[in-house]
């Protein structure tokens, strides 16, 4: 672990353009609970997995419906009181490495915004964040107390409109089913494109289109010159990205050799040595 830990740090020092990438792993350590862990969301509750895989269609064939479900609390968050939770080590580690310069860009699964209490600036939240609305048409977010959404229920306006295009507004979450939106998949797929280390932390890499984007890294070559036995300089083409995963469990890019390596362990611990690690070879 210690030489892992060490090797991720030199790796981190070494890039130049590194970026993050994070899952539900991060988050358990602030106590939101995960959800293909064992004690994850849907590994207690399939029943409410299979809900979730309805919940797009159920918005999209009737939002004022889906609304008044939200608001009256019917439609329960899986994840509790995302208000009250706070970030952990694992979220400020990351923030850190920002500040640093080495970070260029953090990517998350999370709707938590708990990377954005901890401060990390070049966020993108890829399934979206509770804590905002968005339009379904024009794609613009909005702060959740931006439309009265009690009064409206009150005063059977519901769906809330957009007020620029007058499409329909729902949470800013990603549902199953539901096309990431354009703005959040581009950027994503560009980080991706454009970086030479990728520290994925706290996720189990299954669902799709986020999982794909360390594939799209891996695919990345870049040419290296070496001597031949006979001396000739020939040029190889190696992969021009090294992919870190800090997480509990093996992932698919652990076994498919996607990923570099894996620090397995609790990311709320690693990552802060990862940083400690990182300020002691600057010095
Ligand atoms: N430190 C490191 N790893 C952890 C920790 C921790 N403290 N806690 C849990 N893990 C690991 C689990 O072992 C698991 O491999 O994090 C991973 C979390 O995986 P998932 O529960 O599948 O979460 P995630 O990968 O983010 O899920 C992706 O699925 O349900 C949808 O939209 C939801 O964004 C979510 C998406
Ligand atoms: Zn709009």
């Amino acid at each position: 672990m210690e030489q892992l830990i060490g090797r991720a740090a030199r790796d981190l020092v070494d890039s130049k353009y590194a970026i993050g990438l994070t899952g539900a792993g991060i988050s358990t350590e602030s106590g939101i609970p995960d959800f293909r862990g064992p004690s994850g969301v849907w590994t207690k509750n399939p029943e409410a997995e299979r809900r979730a895989y309805l919940g797009y269609q159920e918005f999209s064939e009737d939002p004022k419906k889906w609304w008044e479900e939200r608001l009256s609390g019917r439609g329960q968050s899986f994840l509790g009181d995302l208000e009250k939770v706070i970030p952990n080590p694992g979220h400020h580690a990351l923030a850190e490495l920002e500040e640093l310069g080495i970070l260029k860009c953090v990517i998350t699964q999370n709707v938590d915004a708990l990377h954005e209490k901890a401060g990390t600036k070049n966020l993108l939240e890829y399934h979206g964040s509770f804590s905002k609305l968005r339009c379904i048409s024009c794609g613009l977010r909005f702060g959740r107390d931006e439309f009265g959404l009690e009064e409206l229920m009150r005063e059977n306006q519901l769906p809330p409109r957009c007020p620029k295009c007058r499409g329909v507004i729902k949470s800013d979450t990603v549902s199953f089913g539901e096309p990431i939106p354009s703005d959040v998949a581009h950027q994503s797929l560009e980080e991706a494109w454009k970086c030479d280390v990728m520290l994925i932390c706290g996720t189990s890499a299954v669902v799709y289109p986020f999982a794909n984007l360390p594939r799209i890294a891996r695919e990345r070559r870049t040419e290296r010159e070496k001597q031949t036995e006979t001396g000739i300089y020939a040029v190889e083409r190696i992969s021009a990205v090294t992919i870190i995963e800090v997480n509990a469990d093996p992932t698919p890019l652990t076994e498919e050799g996607i990923s570099d390596y894996l620090i397995q362990g609790k990311t709320g611990e690693i990552l802060p040595i990862i940083v400690e690690e990182v300020k002691k070879i600057r010095k």
